[in-house]
């Protein structure tokens, strides 16, 4: 693992904005796995500056994002799709169809997880993922279980994700109860992993998903058996590492 530490938000994204950037440039037909929520915002702000100034083209890149709420369509502003088309695919040239968001409207929701699955190994699998962090250690919607969820799947949304992402909604009513996210397998498959985590109200979390015990309470602290794990900590101060 290396860990990297920045001194604020926008040190953060710059920072990480810097490894996907080499990522595009190095391997300009990659897969990157994509991230929502507020940490990413900024990255994703860099990646288009840059990409105006004529340093990056994501005319070949195919990307898959992590996750989507249960019943949003991608036209609510509060779907990740949404999310996604306004901070980064809007934006650059990456070809819509090459961008992949679970359907959190499909039918069948079951098959659709089926479907997603299918989807990544059929592009060779993700080059780089990139993951926020959840304040109870969830990495995509992946939340504290009695087993590590291996596939995509639906989840239930704990409580305290549930109020955490109601920044986001008119109300708490208003946050949908479930999401379907990619599983833990598909994303210690990844290649690369870019883990992106901001302020003091993490440092806790992020200590224990990086040296404490593996487990599905935790589900970031799988993260520490892959073999190409990068962090980048913002505004954290010291993170003290046990020896
Ligand atoms: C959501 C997303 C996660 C994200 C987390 C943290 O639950 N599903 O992928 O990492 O929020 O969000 P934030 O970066 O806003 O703290």
């Amino acid at each position: 693992m290396k860990l990297i530490k920045a001194s604020d938000y926008k040190d953060m994204s710059r920072k990480a904005a810097n490894i996907i950037s080499a990522q595009v440039i190095l391997h300009p037909s990659c897969v990157l796995g994509l991230a929502t929520g507020s940490t990413p915002i900024g990255t994703y702000e860099q990646l288009v500056e840059w990409y105006r100034k004529g340093d990056l083209d994501f005319s070949l890149i195919h990307s898959v994002n992590l996750d989507e709420y249960c019943g949003l369509s991608p036209e609510n502003p509060q779907s990740y799709r949404y999310f996604m088309n306004c901070h980064l695919f809007h934006l650059v040239n990456i070809n819509e169809k090459n961008t992949y968001v679970p359907n959190g409207m499909a039918s069948d929701l079951q098959e659709e997880c089926r479907r997603y699955d299918q989807l990544i190994s059929e592009l060779g699998g993700i080059d780089l993922q990139l993951l926020g962090l959840g304040h109870n250690g969830h990495i995509g919607f992946n939340e504290p279980n009695k087993a590590f969820e291996k596939t995509t799947h639906i989840v239930d949304l704990g409580q305290s994700t549930i109020e955490a992402n109601s920044r986001f909604f008119p109300t708490i009513e208003d946050v949908p109860r479930q999401a379907i996210t990619m599983g833990i397998k598909s994303i210690m498959q990844a290649k690369k992993i870019l883990l992106i985590v901001n302020g003091e109200s993490k440092k806790e979390i992020l200590r224990r998903s990086l040296y404490g015990p593996v487990t599905p309470e935790v589900p970031a602290s799988i993260l520490q058996l892959h073999p190409d794990l990068t962090v980048i900590a913002g505004e954290m101060g010291e993170l003290e590492i046990p020896q």
